[in-house]
């Protein structure tokens, strides 16, 4: 019959949250990463409510901006400069519903793990039941700081009473209001304009609409839960720290149903917003935040921290590492003590090893850089193997620069590449090398100090330093002219070097001072 009317919905979120003893507004404070105003009106949304409000007050521009994040087509705020109650901060609504005839939800925004299929069965009953108000009720072992739903003898609420306003035999009821309302707008708004503040807070509480509802002989239903934590209001910070370890033992669950193991469920966090493929394996100590896509059969070794990151399949994040805002293709290898940051994109078989941080990075296929190595603003193409201590120079103090390097490069150990400056491909970067200039495809670049070779050092400077310390005849001064005679060799390739290529040593060294000239 009711279907026709519309939805529409209303979440408080204006409190500062006293008990919380915190500058930050209360439904500002984050559960799995997302600020707790986005919880009800995230499950809000599936109902496609027709018009949503929220009464923001503390801090009104970050609740509102926490709240536009949830999504919601027709989302208005609405302001309640002076906290006075519940019932005063819905009644701040009034004017973003005075065109709008329909069923009111009205959801604290402390009540973060509440679910659609609760506000479905509520709207539900309220619509067949033709109800002037309905309110989820639940029953809890130990009701304390929640108010208490008082019954008639026929059975039927009466009224709410809030627990410093409660007798001792009202006190004892353990059936509670989680403050989860659906309202006949046309009795709602003008039913406000009764409340009075005669309690022991001087507030206007929206529970006595209740008893005010009931009175004027409206309809008042009921929707009992079975789920405590589902309703659980987030007061202190005891209360937040107890629902961050339900609400993610639940998620961890869920992906243990969906065949992904935890090693250690205990000790993993996984965000609302993750998704895990099956088969994967996760270790203990992992925290997977904000839109995280981990593939099918990977493995997460353990103590990482990956956040807003998609890794492809069968990818091996070993232990220890930091992977934030990058795209892993598969049977990459990440780690141990690898760190990913935002703009990394690693294409399939990329090797990222041990203190290795990525940055702006694009990485072919098979790309391999696996030692002590910073790549910053920088393309690189396949099978390109990045030695140990290698750093792209990528700021020089004013601007960003990119480094390009291409396809089957060898970047020998330590090098830095000053950008820009780009390496083409199939060119070899010989060890030790500052790559300033561009090294065309095949080439062999390399800059190097020239190495000398002082025989029989040691043992003078040895002899040294005994002499001195004995007090006999200093032998520095037959030591030092062998040192000078070795650096007036200088220019000759040293002959232990023999061995390693002399020719194109010089041939290098002879064409980069020709250039330079
Ligand atoms: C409220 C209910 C209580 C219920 C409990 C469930 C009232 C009077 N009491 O108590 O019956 O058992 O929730 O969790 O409603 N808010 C405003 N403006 C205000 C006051 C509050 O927007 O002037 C918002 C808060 O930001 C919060 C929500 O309303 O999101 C609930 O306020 P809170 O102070 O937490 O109420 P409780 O004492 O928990
Ligand atoms: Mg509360």
């Amino acid at each position: 019959m009711s279907t026709q009317r519309e939805l529409g919905a209303i979440v408080l979120a204006a409190g500062l949250g006293t008990r919380m003893r915190s500058g930050r507004a209360k439904v500002l404070h984050e559960l799995g990463g997302r600020p707790l105003v986005r919880y009800p009106l995230a499950a809000l949304a599936p109902l496609g409510p027709a018009r949503v409000a929220v009464v923001v007050g503390h801090q009104a521009d970050a609740v509102r901006a926490a709240a536009a994040a949830a999504g919601l087509p027709d989302l208005r705020a609405v302001v309640q400069p002076e906290q006075r109650g519940t019932g005063h901060a819905v009644a701040c609504a009034a004017p973003a519903f005075a065109d709008f005839a329909g069923d009111v939800v009205i959801v604290y925004g402390d009540v973060p793990a509440i679910r659609t299929e609760t506000l479905r069965a509520l709207v539900d009953t309220h619509r067949r039941d033709g109800a002037g108000l309905t309110l989820v009720t639940v029953r809890f072992e130990d009701p304390t700081g929640y108010g208490r739903i008082v019954r008639g003898p026929d059975g039927r609420v009466t009224h709410i009473v809030e627990e410093r306003d409660a007798t001792p035999a009202e006190r004892a009821i353990t059936e509670i209001n989680p403050g989860i309302y659906c309202v006949r707008s046309e009795i709602l708004f003008p039913l406000l304009r009764e409340l009075r503040p005669n309690n022991e807070q001087h507030e206007l509480y929206l529970t006595d609409l209740v008893a005010l509802a009931a009175r004027a002989g409206h309809a008042v239903r009921t929707v009992t839960i079975d789920d405590a934590d589902e309703v659980a209001g987030i007061n202190t910070r005891a209360e937040l720290a107890r629902m961050e370890a339900a609400t993610n033992g639940r998620r961890v669950e869920r992906w243990m149903a969906e065949g992904v193991t935890f090693e250690d469920p205990a000790t993993a966090y996984v965000g609302p917003d993750v998704i895990i493929g099956h088969d994967t394996v996760v270790g203990p100590n992992v925290v997977l935040r904000g839109r995280t896509r981990i593939g099918e059969g990977c493995r997460l070794d353990g103590t990482a921290y990956v956040v807003d990151a998609t890794l492809a399949d069968r990818v091996h994040l070993r232990f220890g590492s930091v992977v934030e805002g990058a795209e892993v293709g598969a049977d990459a290898i990440l780690g141990p003590f690898a760190r990913l940051r935002p703009g990394t994109r690693l294409a399939e078989r990329v090797h990222i090893g041990n203190f290795v941080e990525t940055k702006q990075a694009t990485l072919g296929a098979g790309t391999k850089a696996n030692h002590l190595t910073y790549l910053g603003d920088c393309e690189i193409g396949p099978d390109t193997n990045v030695g140990a201590g290698t750093i792209t120079c990528n700021y020089d103090g004013f601007a960003k620069h990119r480094t390009r390097i291409g396809a089957r490069v060898q970047i020998g150990s330590d090098t830095q590449l000053v950008a820009p400056v780009s390496v083409a491909d199939d060119a070899y970067v010989g060890a030790g090398t500052t790559v300033t200039r561009d090294v065309p495809a095949g080439a062999l670049v390399v800059s190097r100090v020239p190495q000398r070779v002082v025989p029989g050092w040691t043992a003078r400077r040895r002899a040294m330093a005994a002499a001195a310390k004995a007090g006999t005849a200093p032998v520095a001064p037959a030591a030092r002219p062998v040192v000078a005679k070795a650096k007036a060799a200088k220019p000759k390739p040293a002959k232990r070097n023999v061995k390693t290529k002399p020719v194109a040593r010089g041939r290098v060294r002879s064409r980069a001072r020709r250039k330079r000239r």
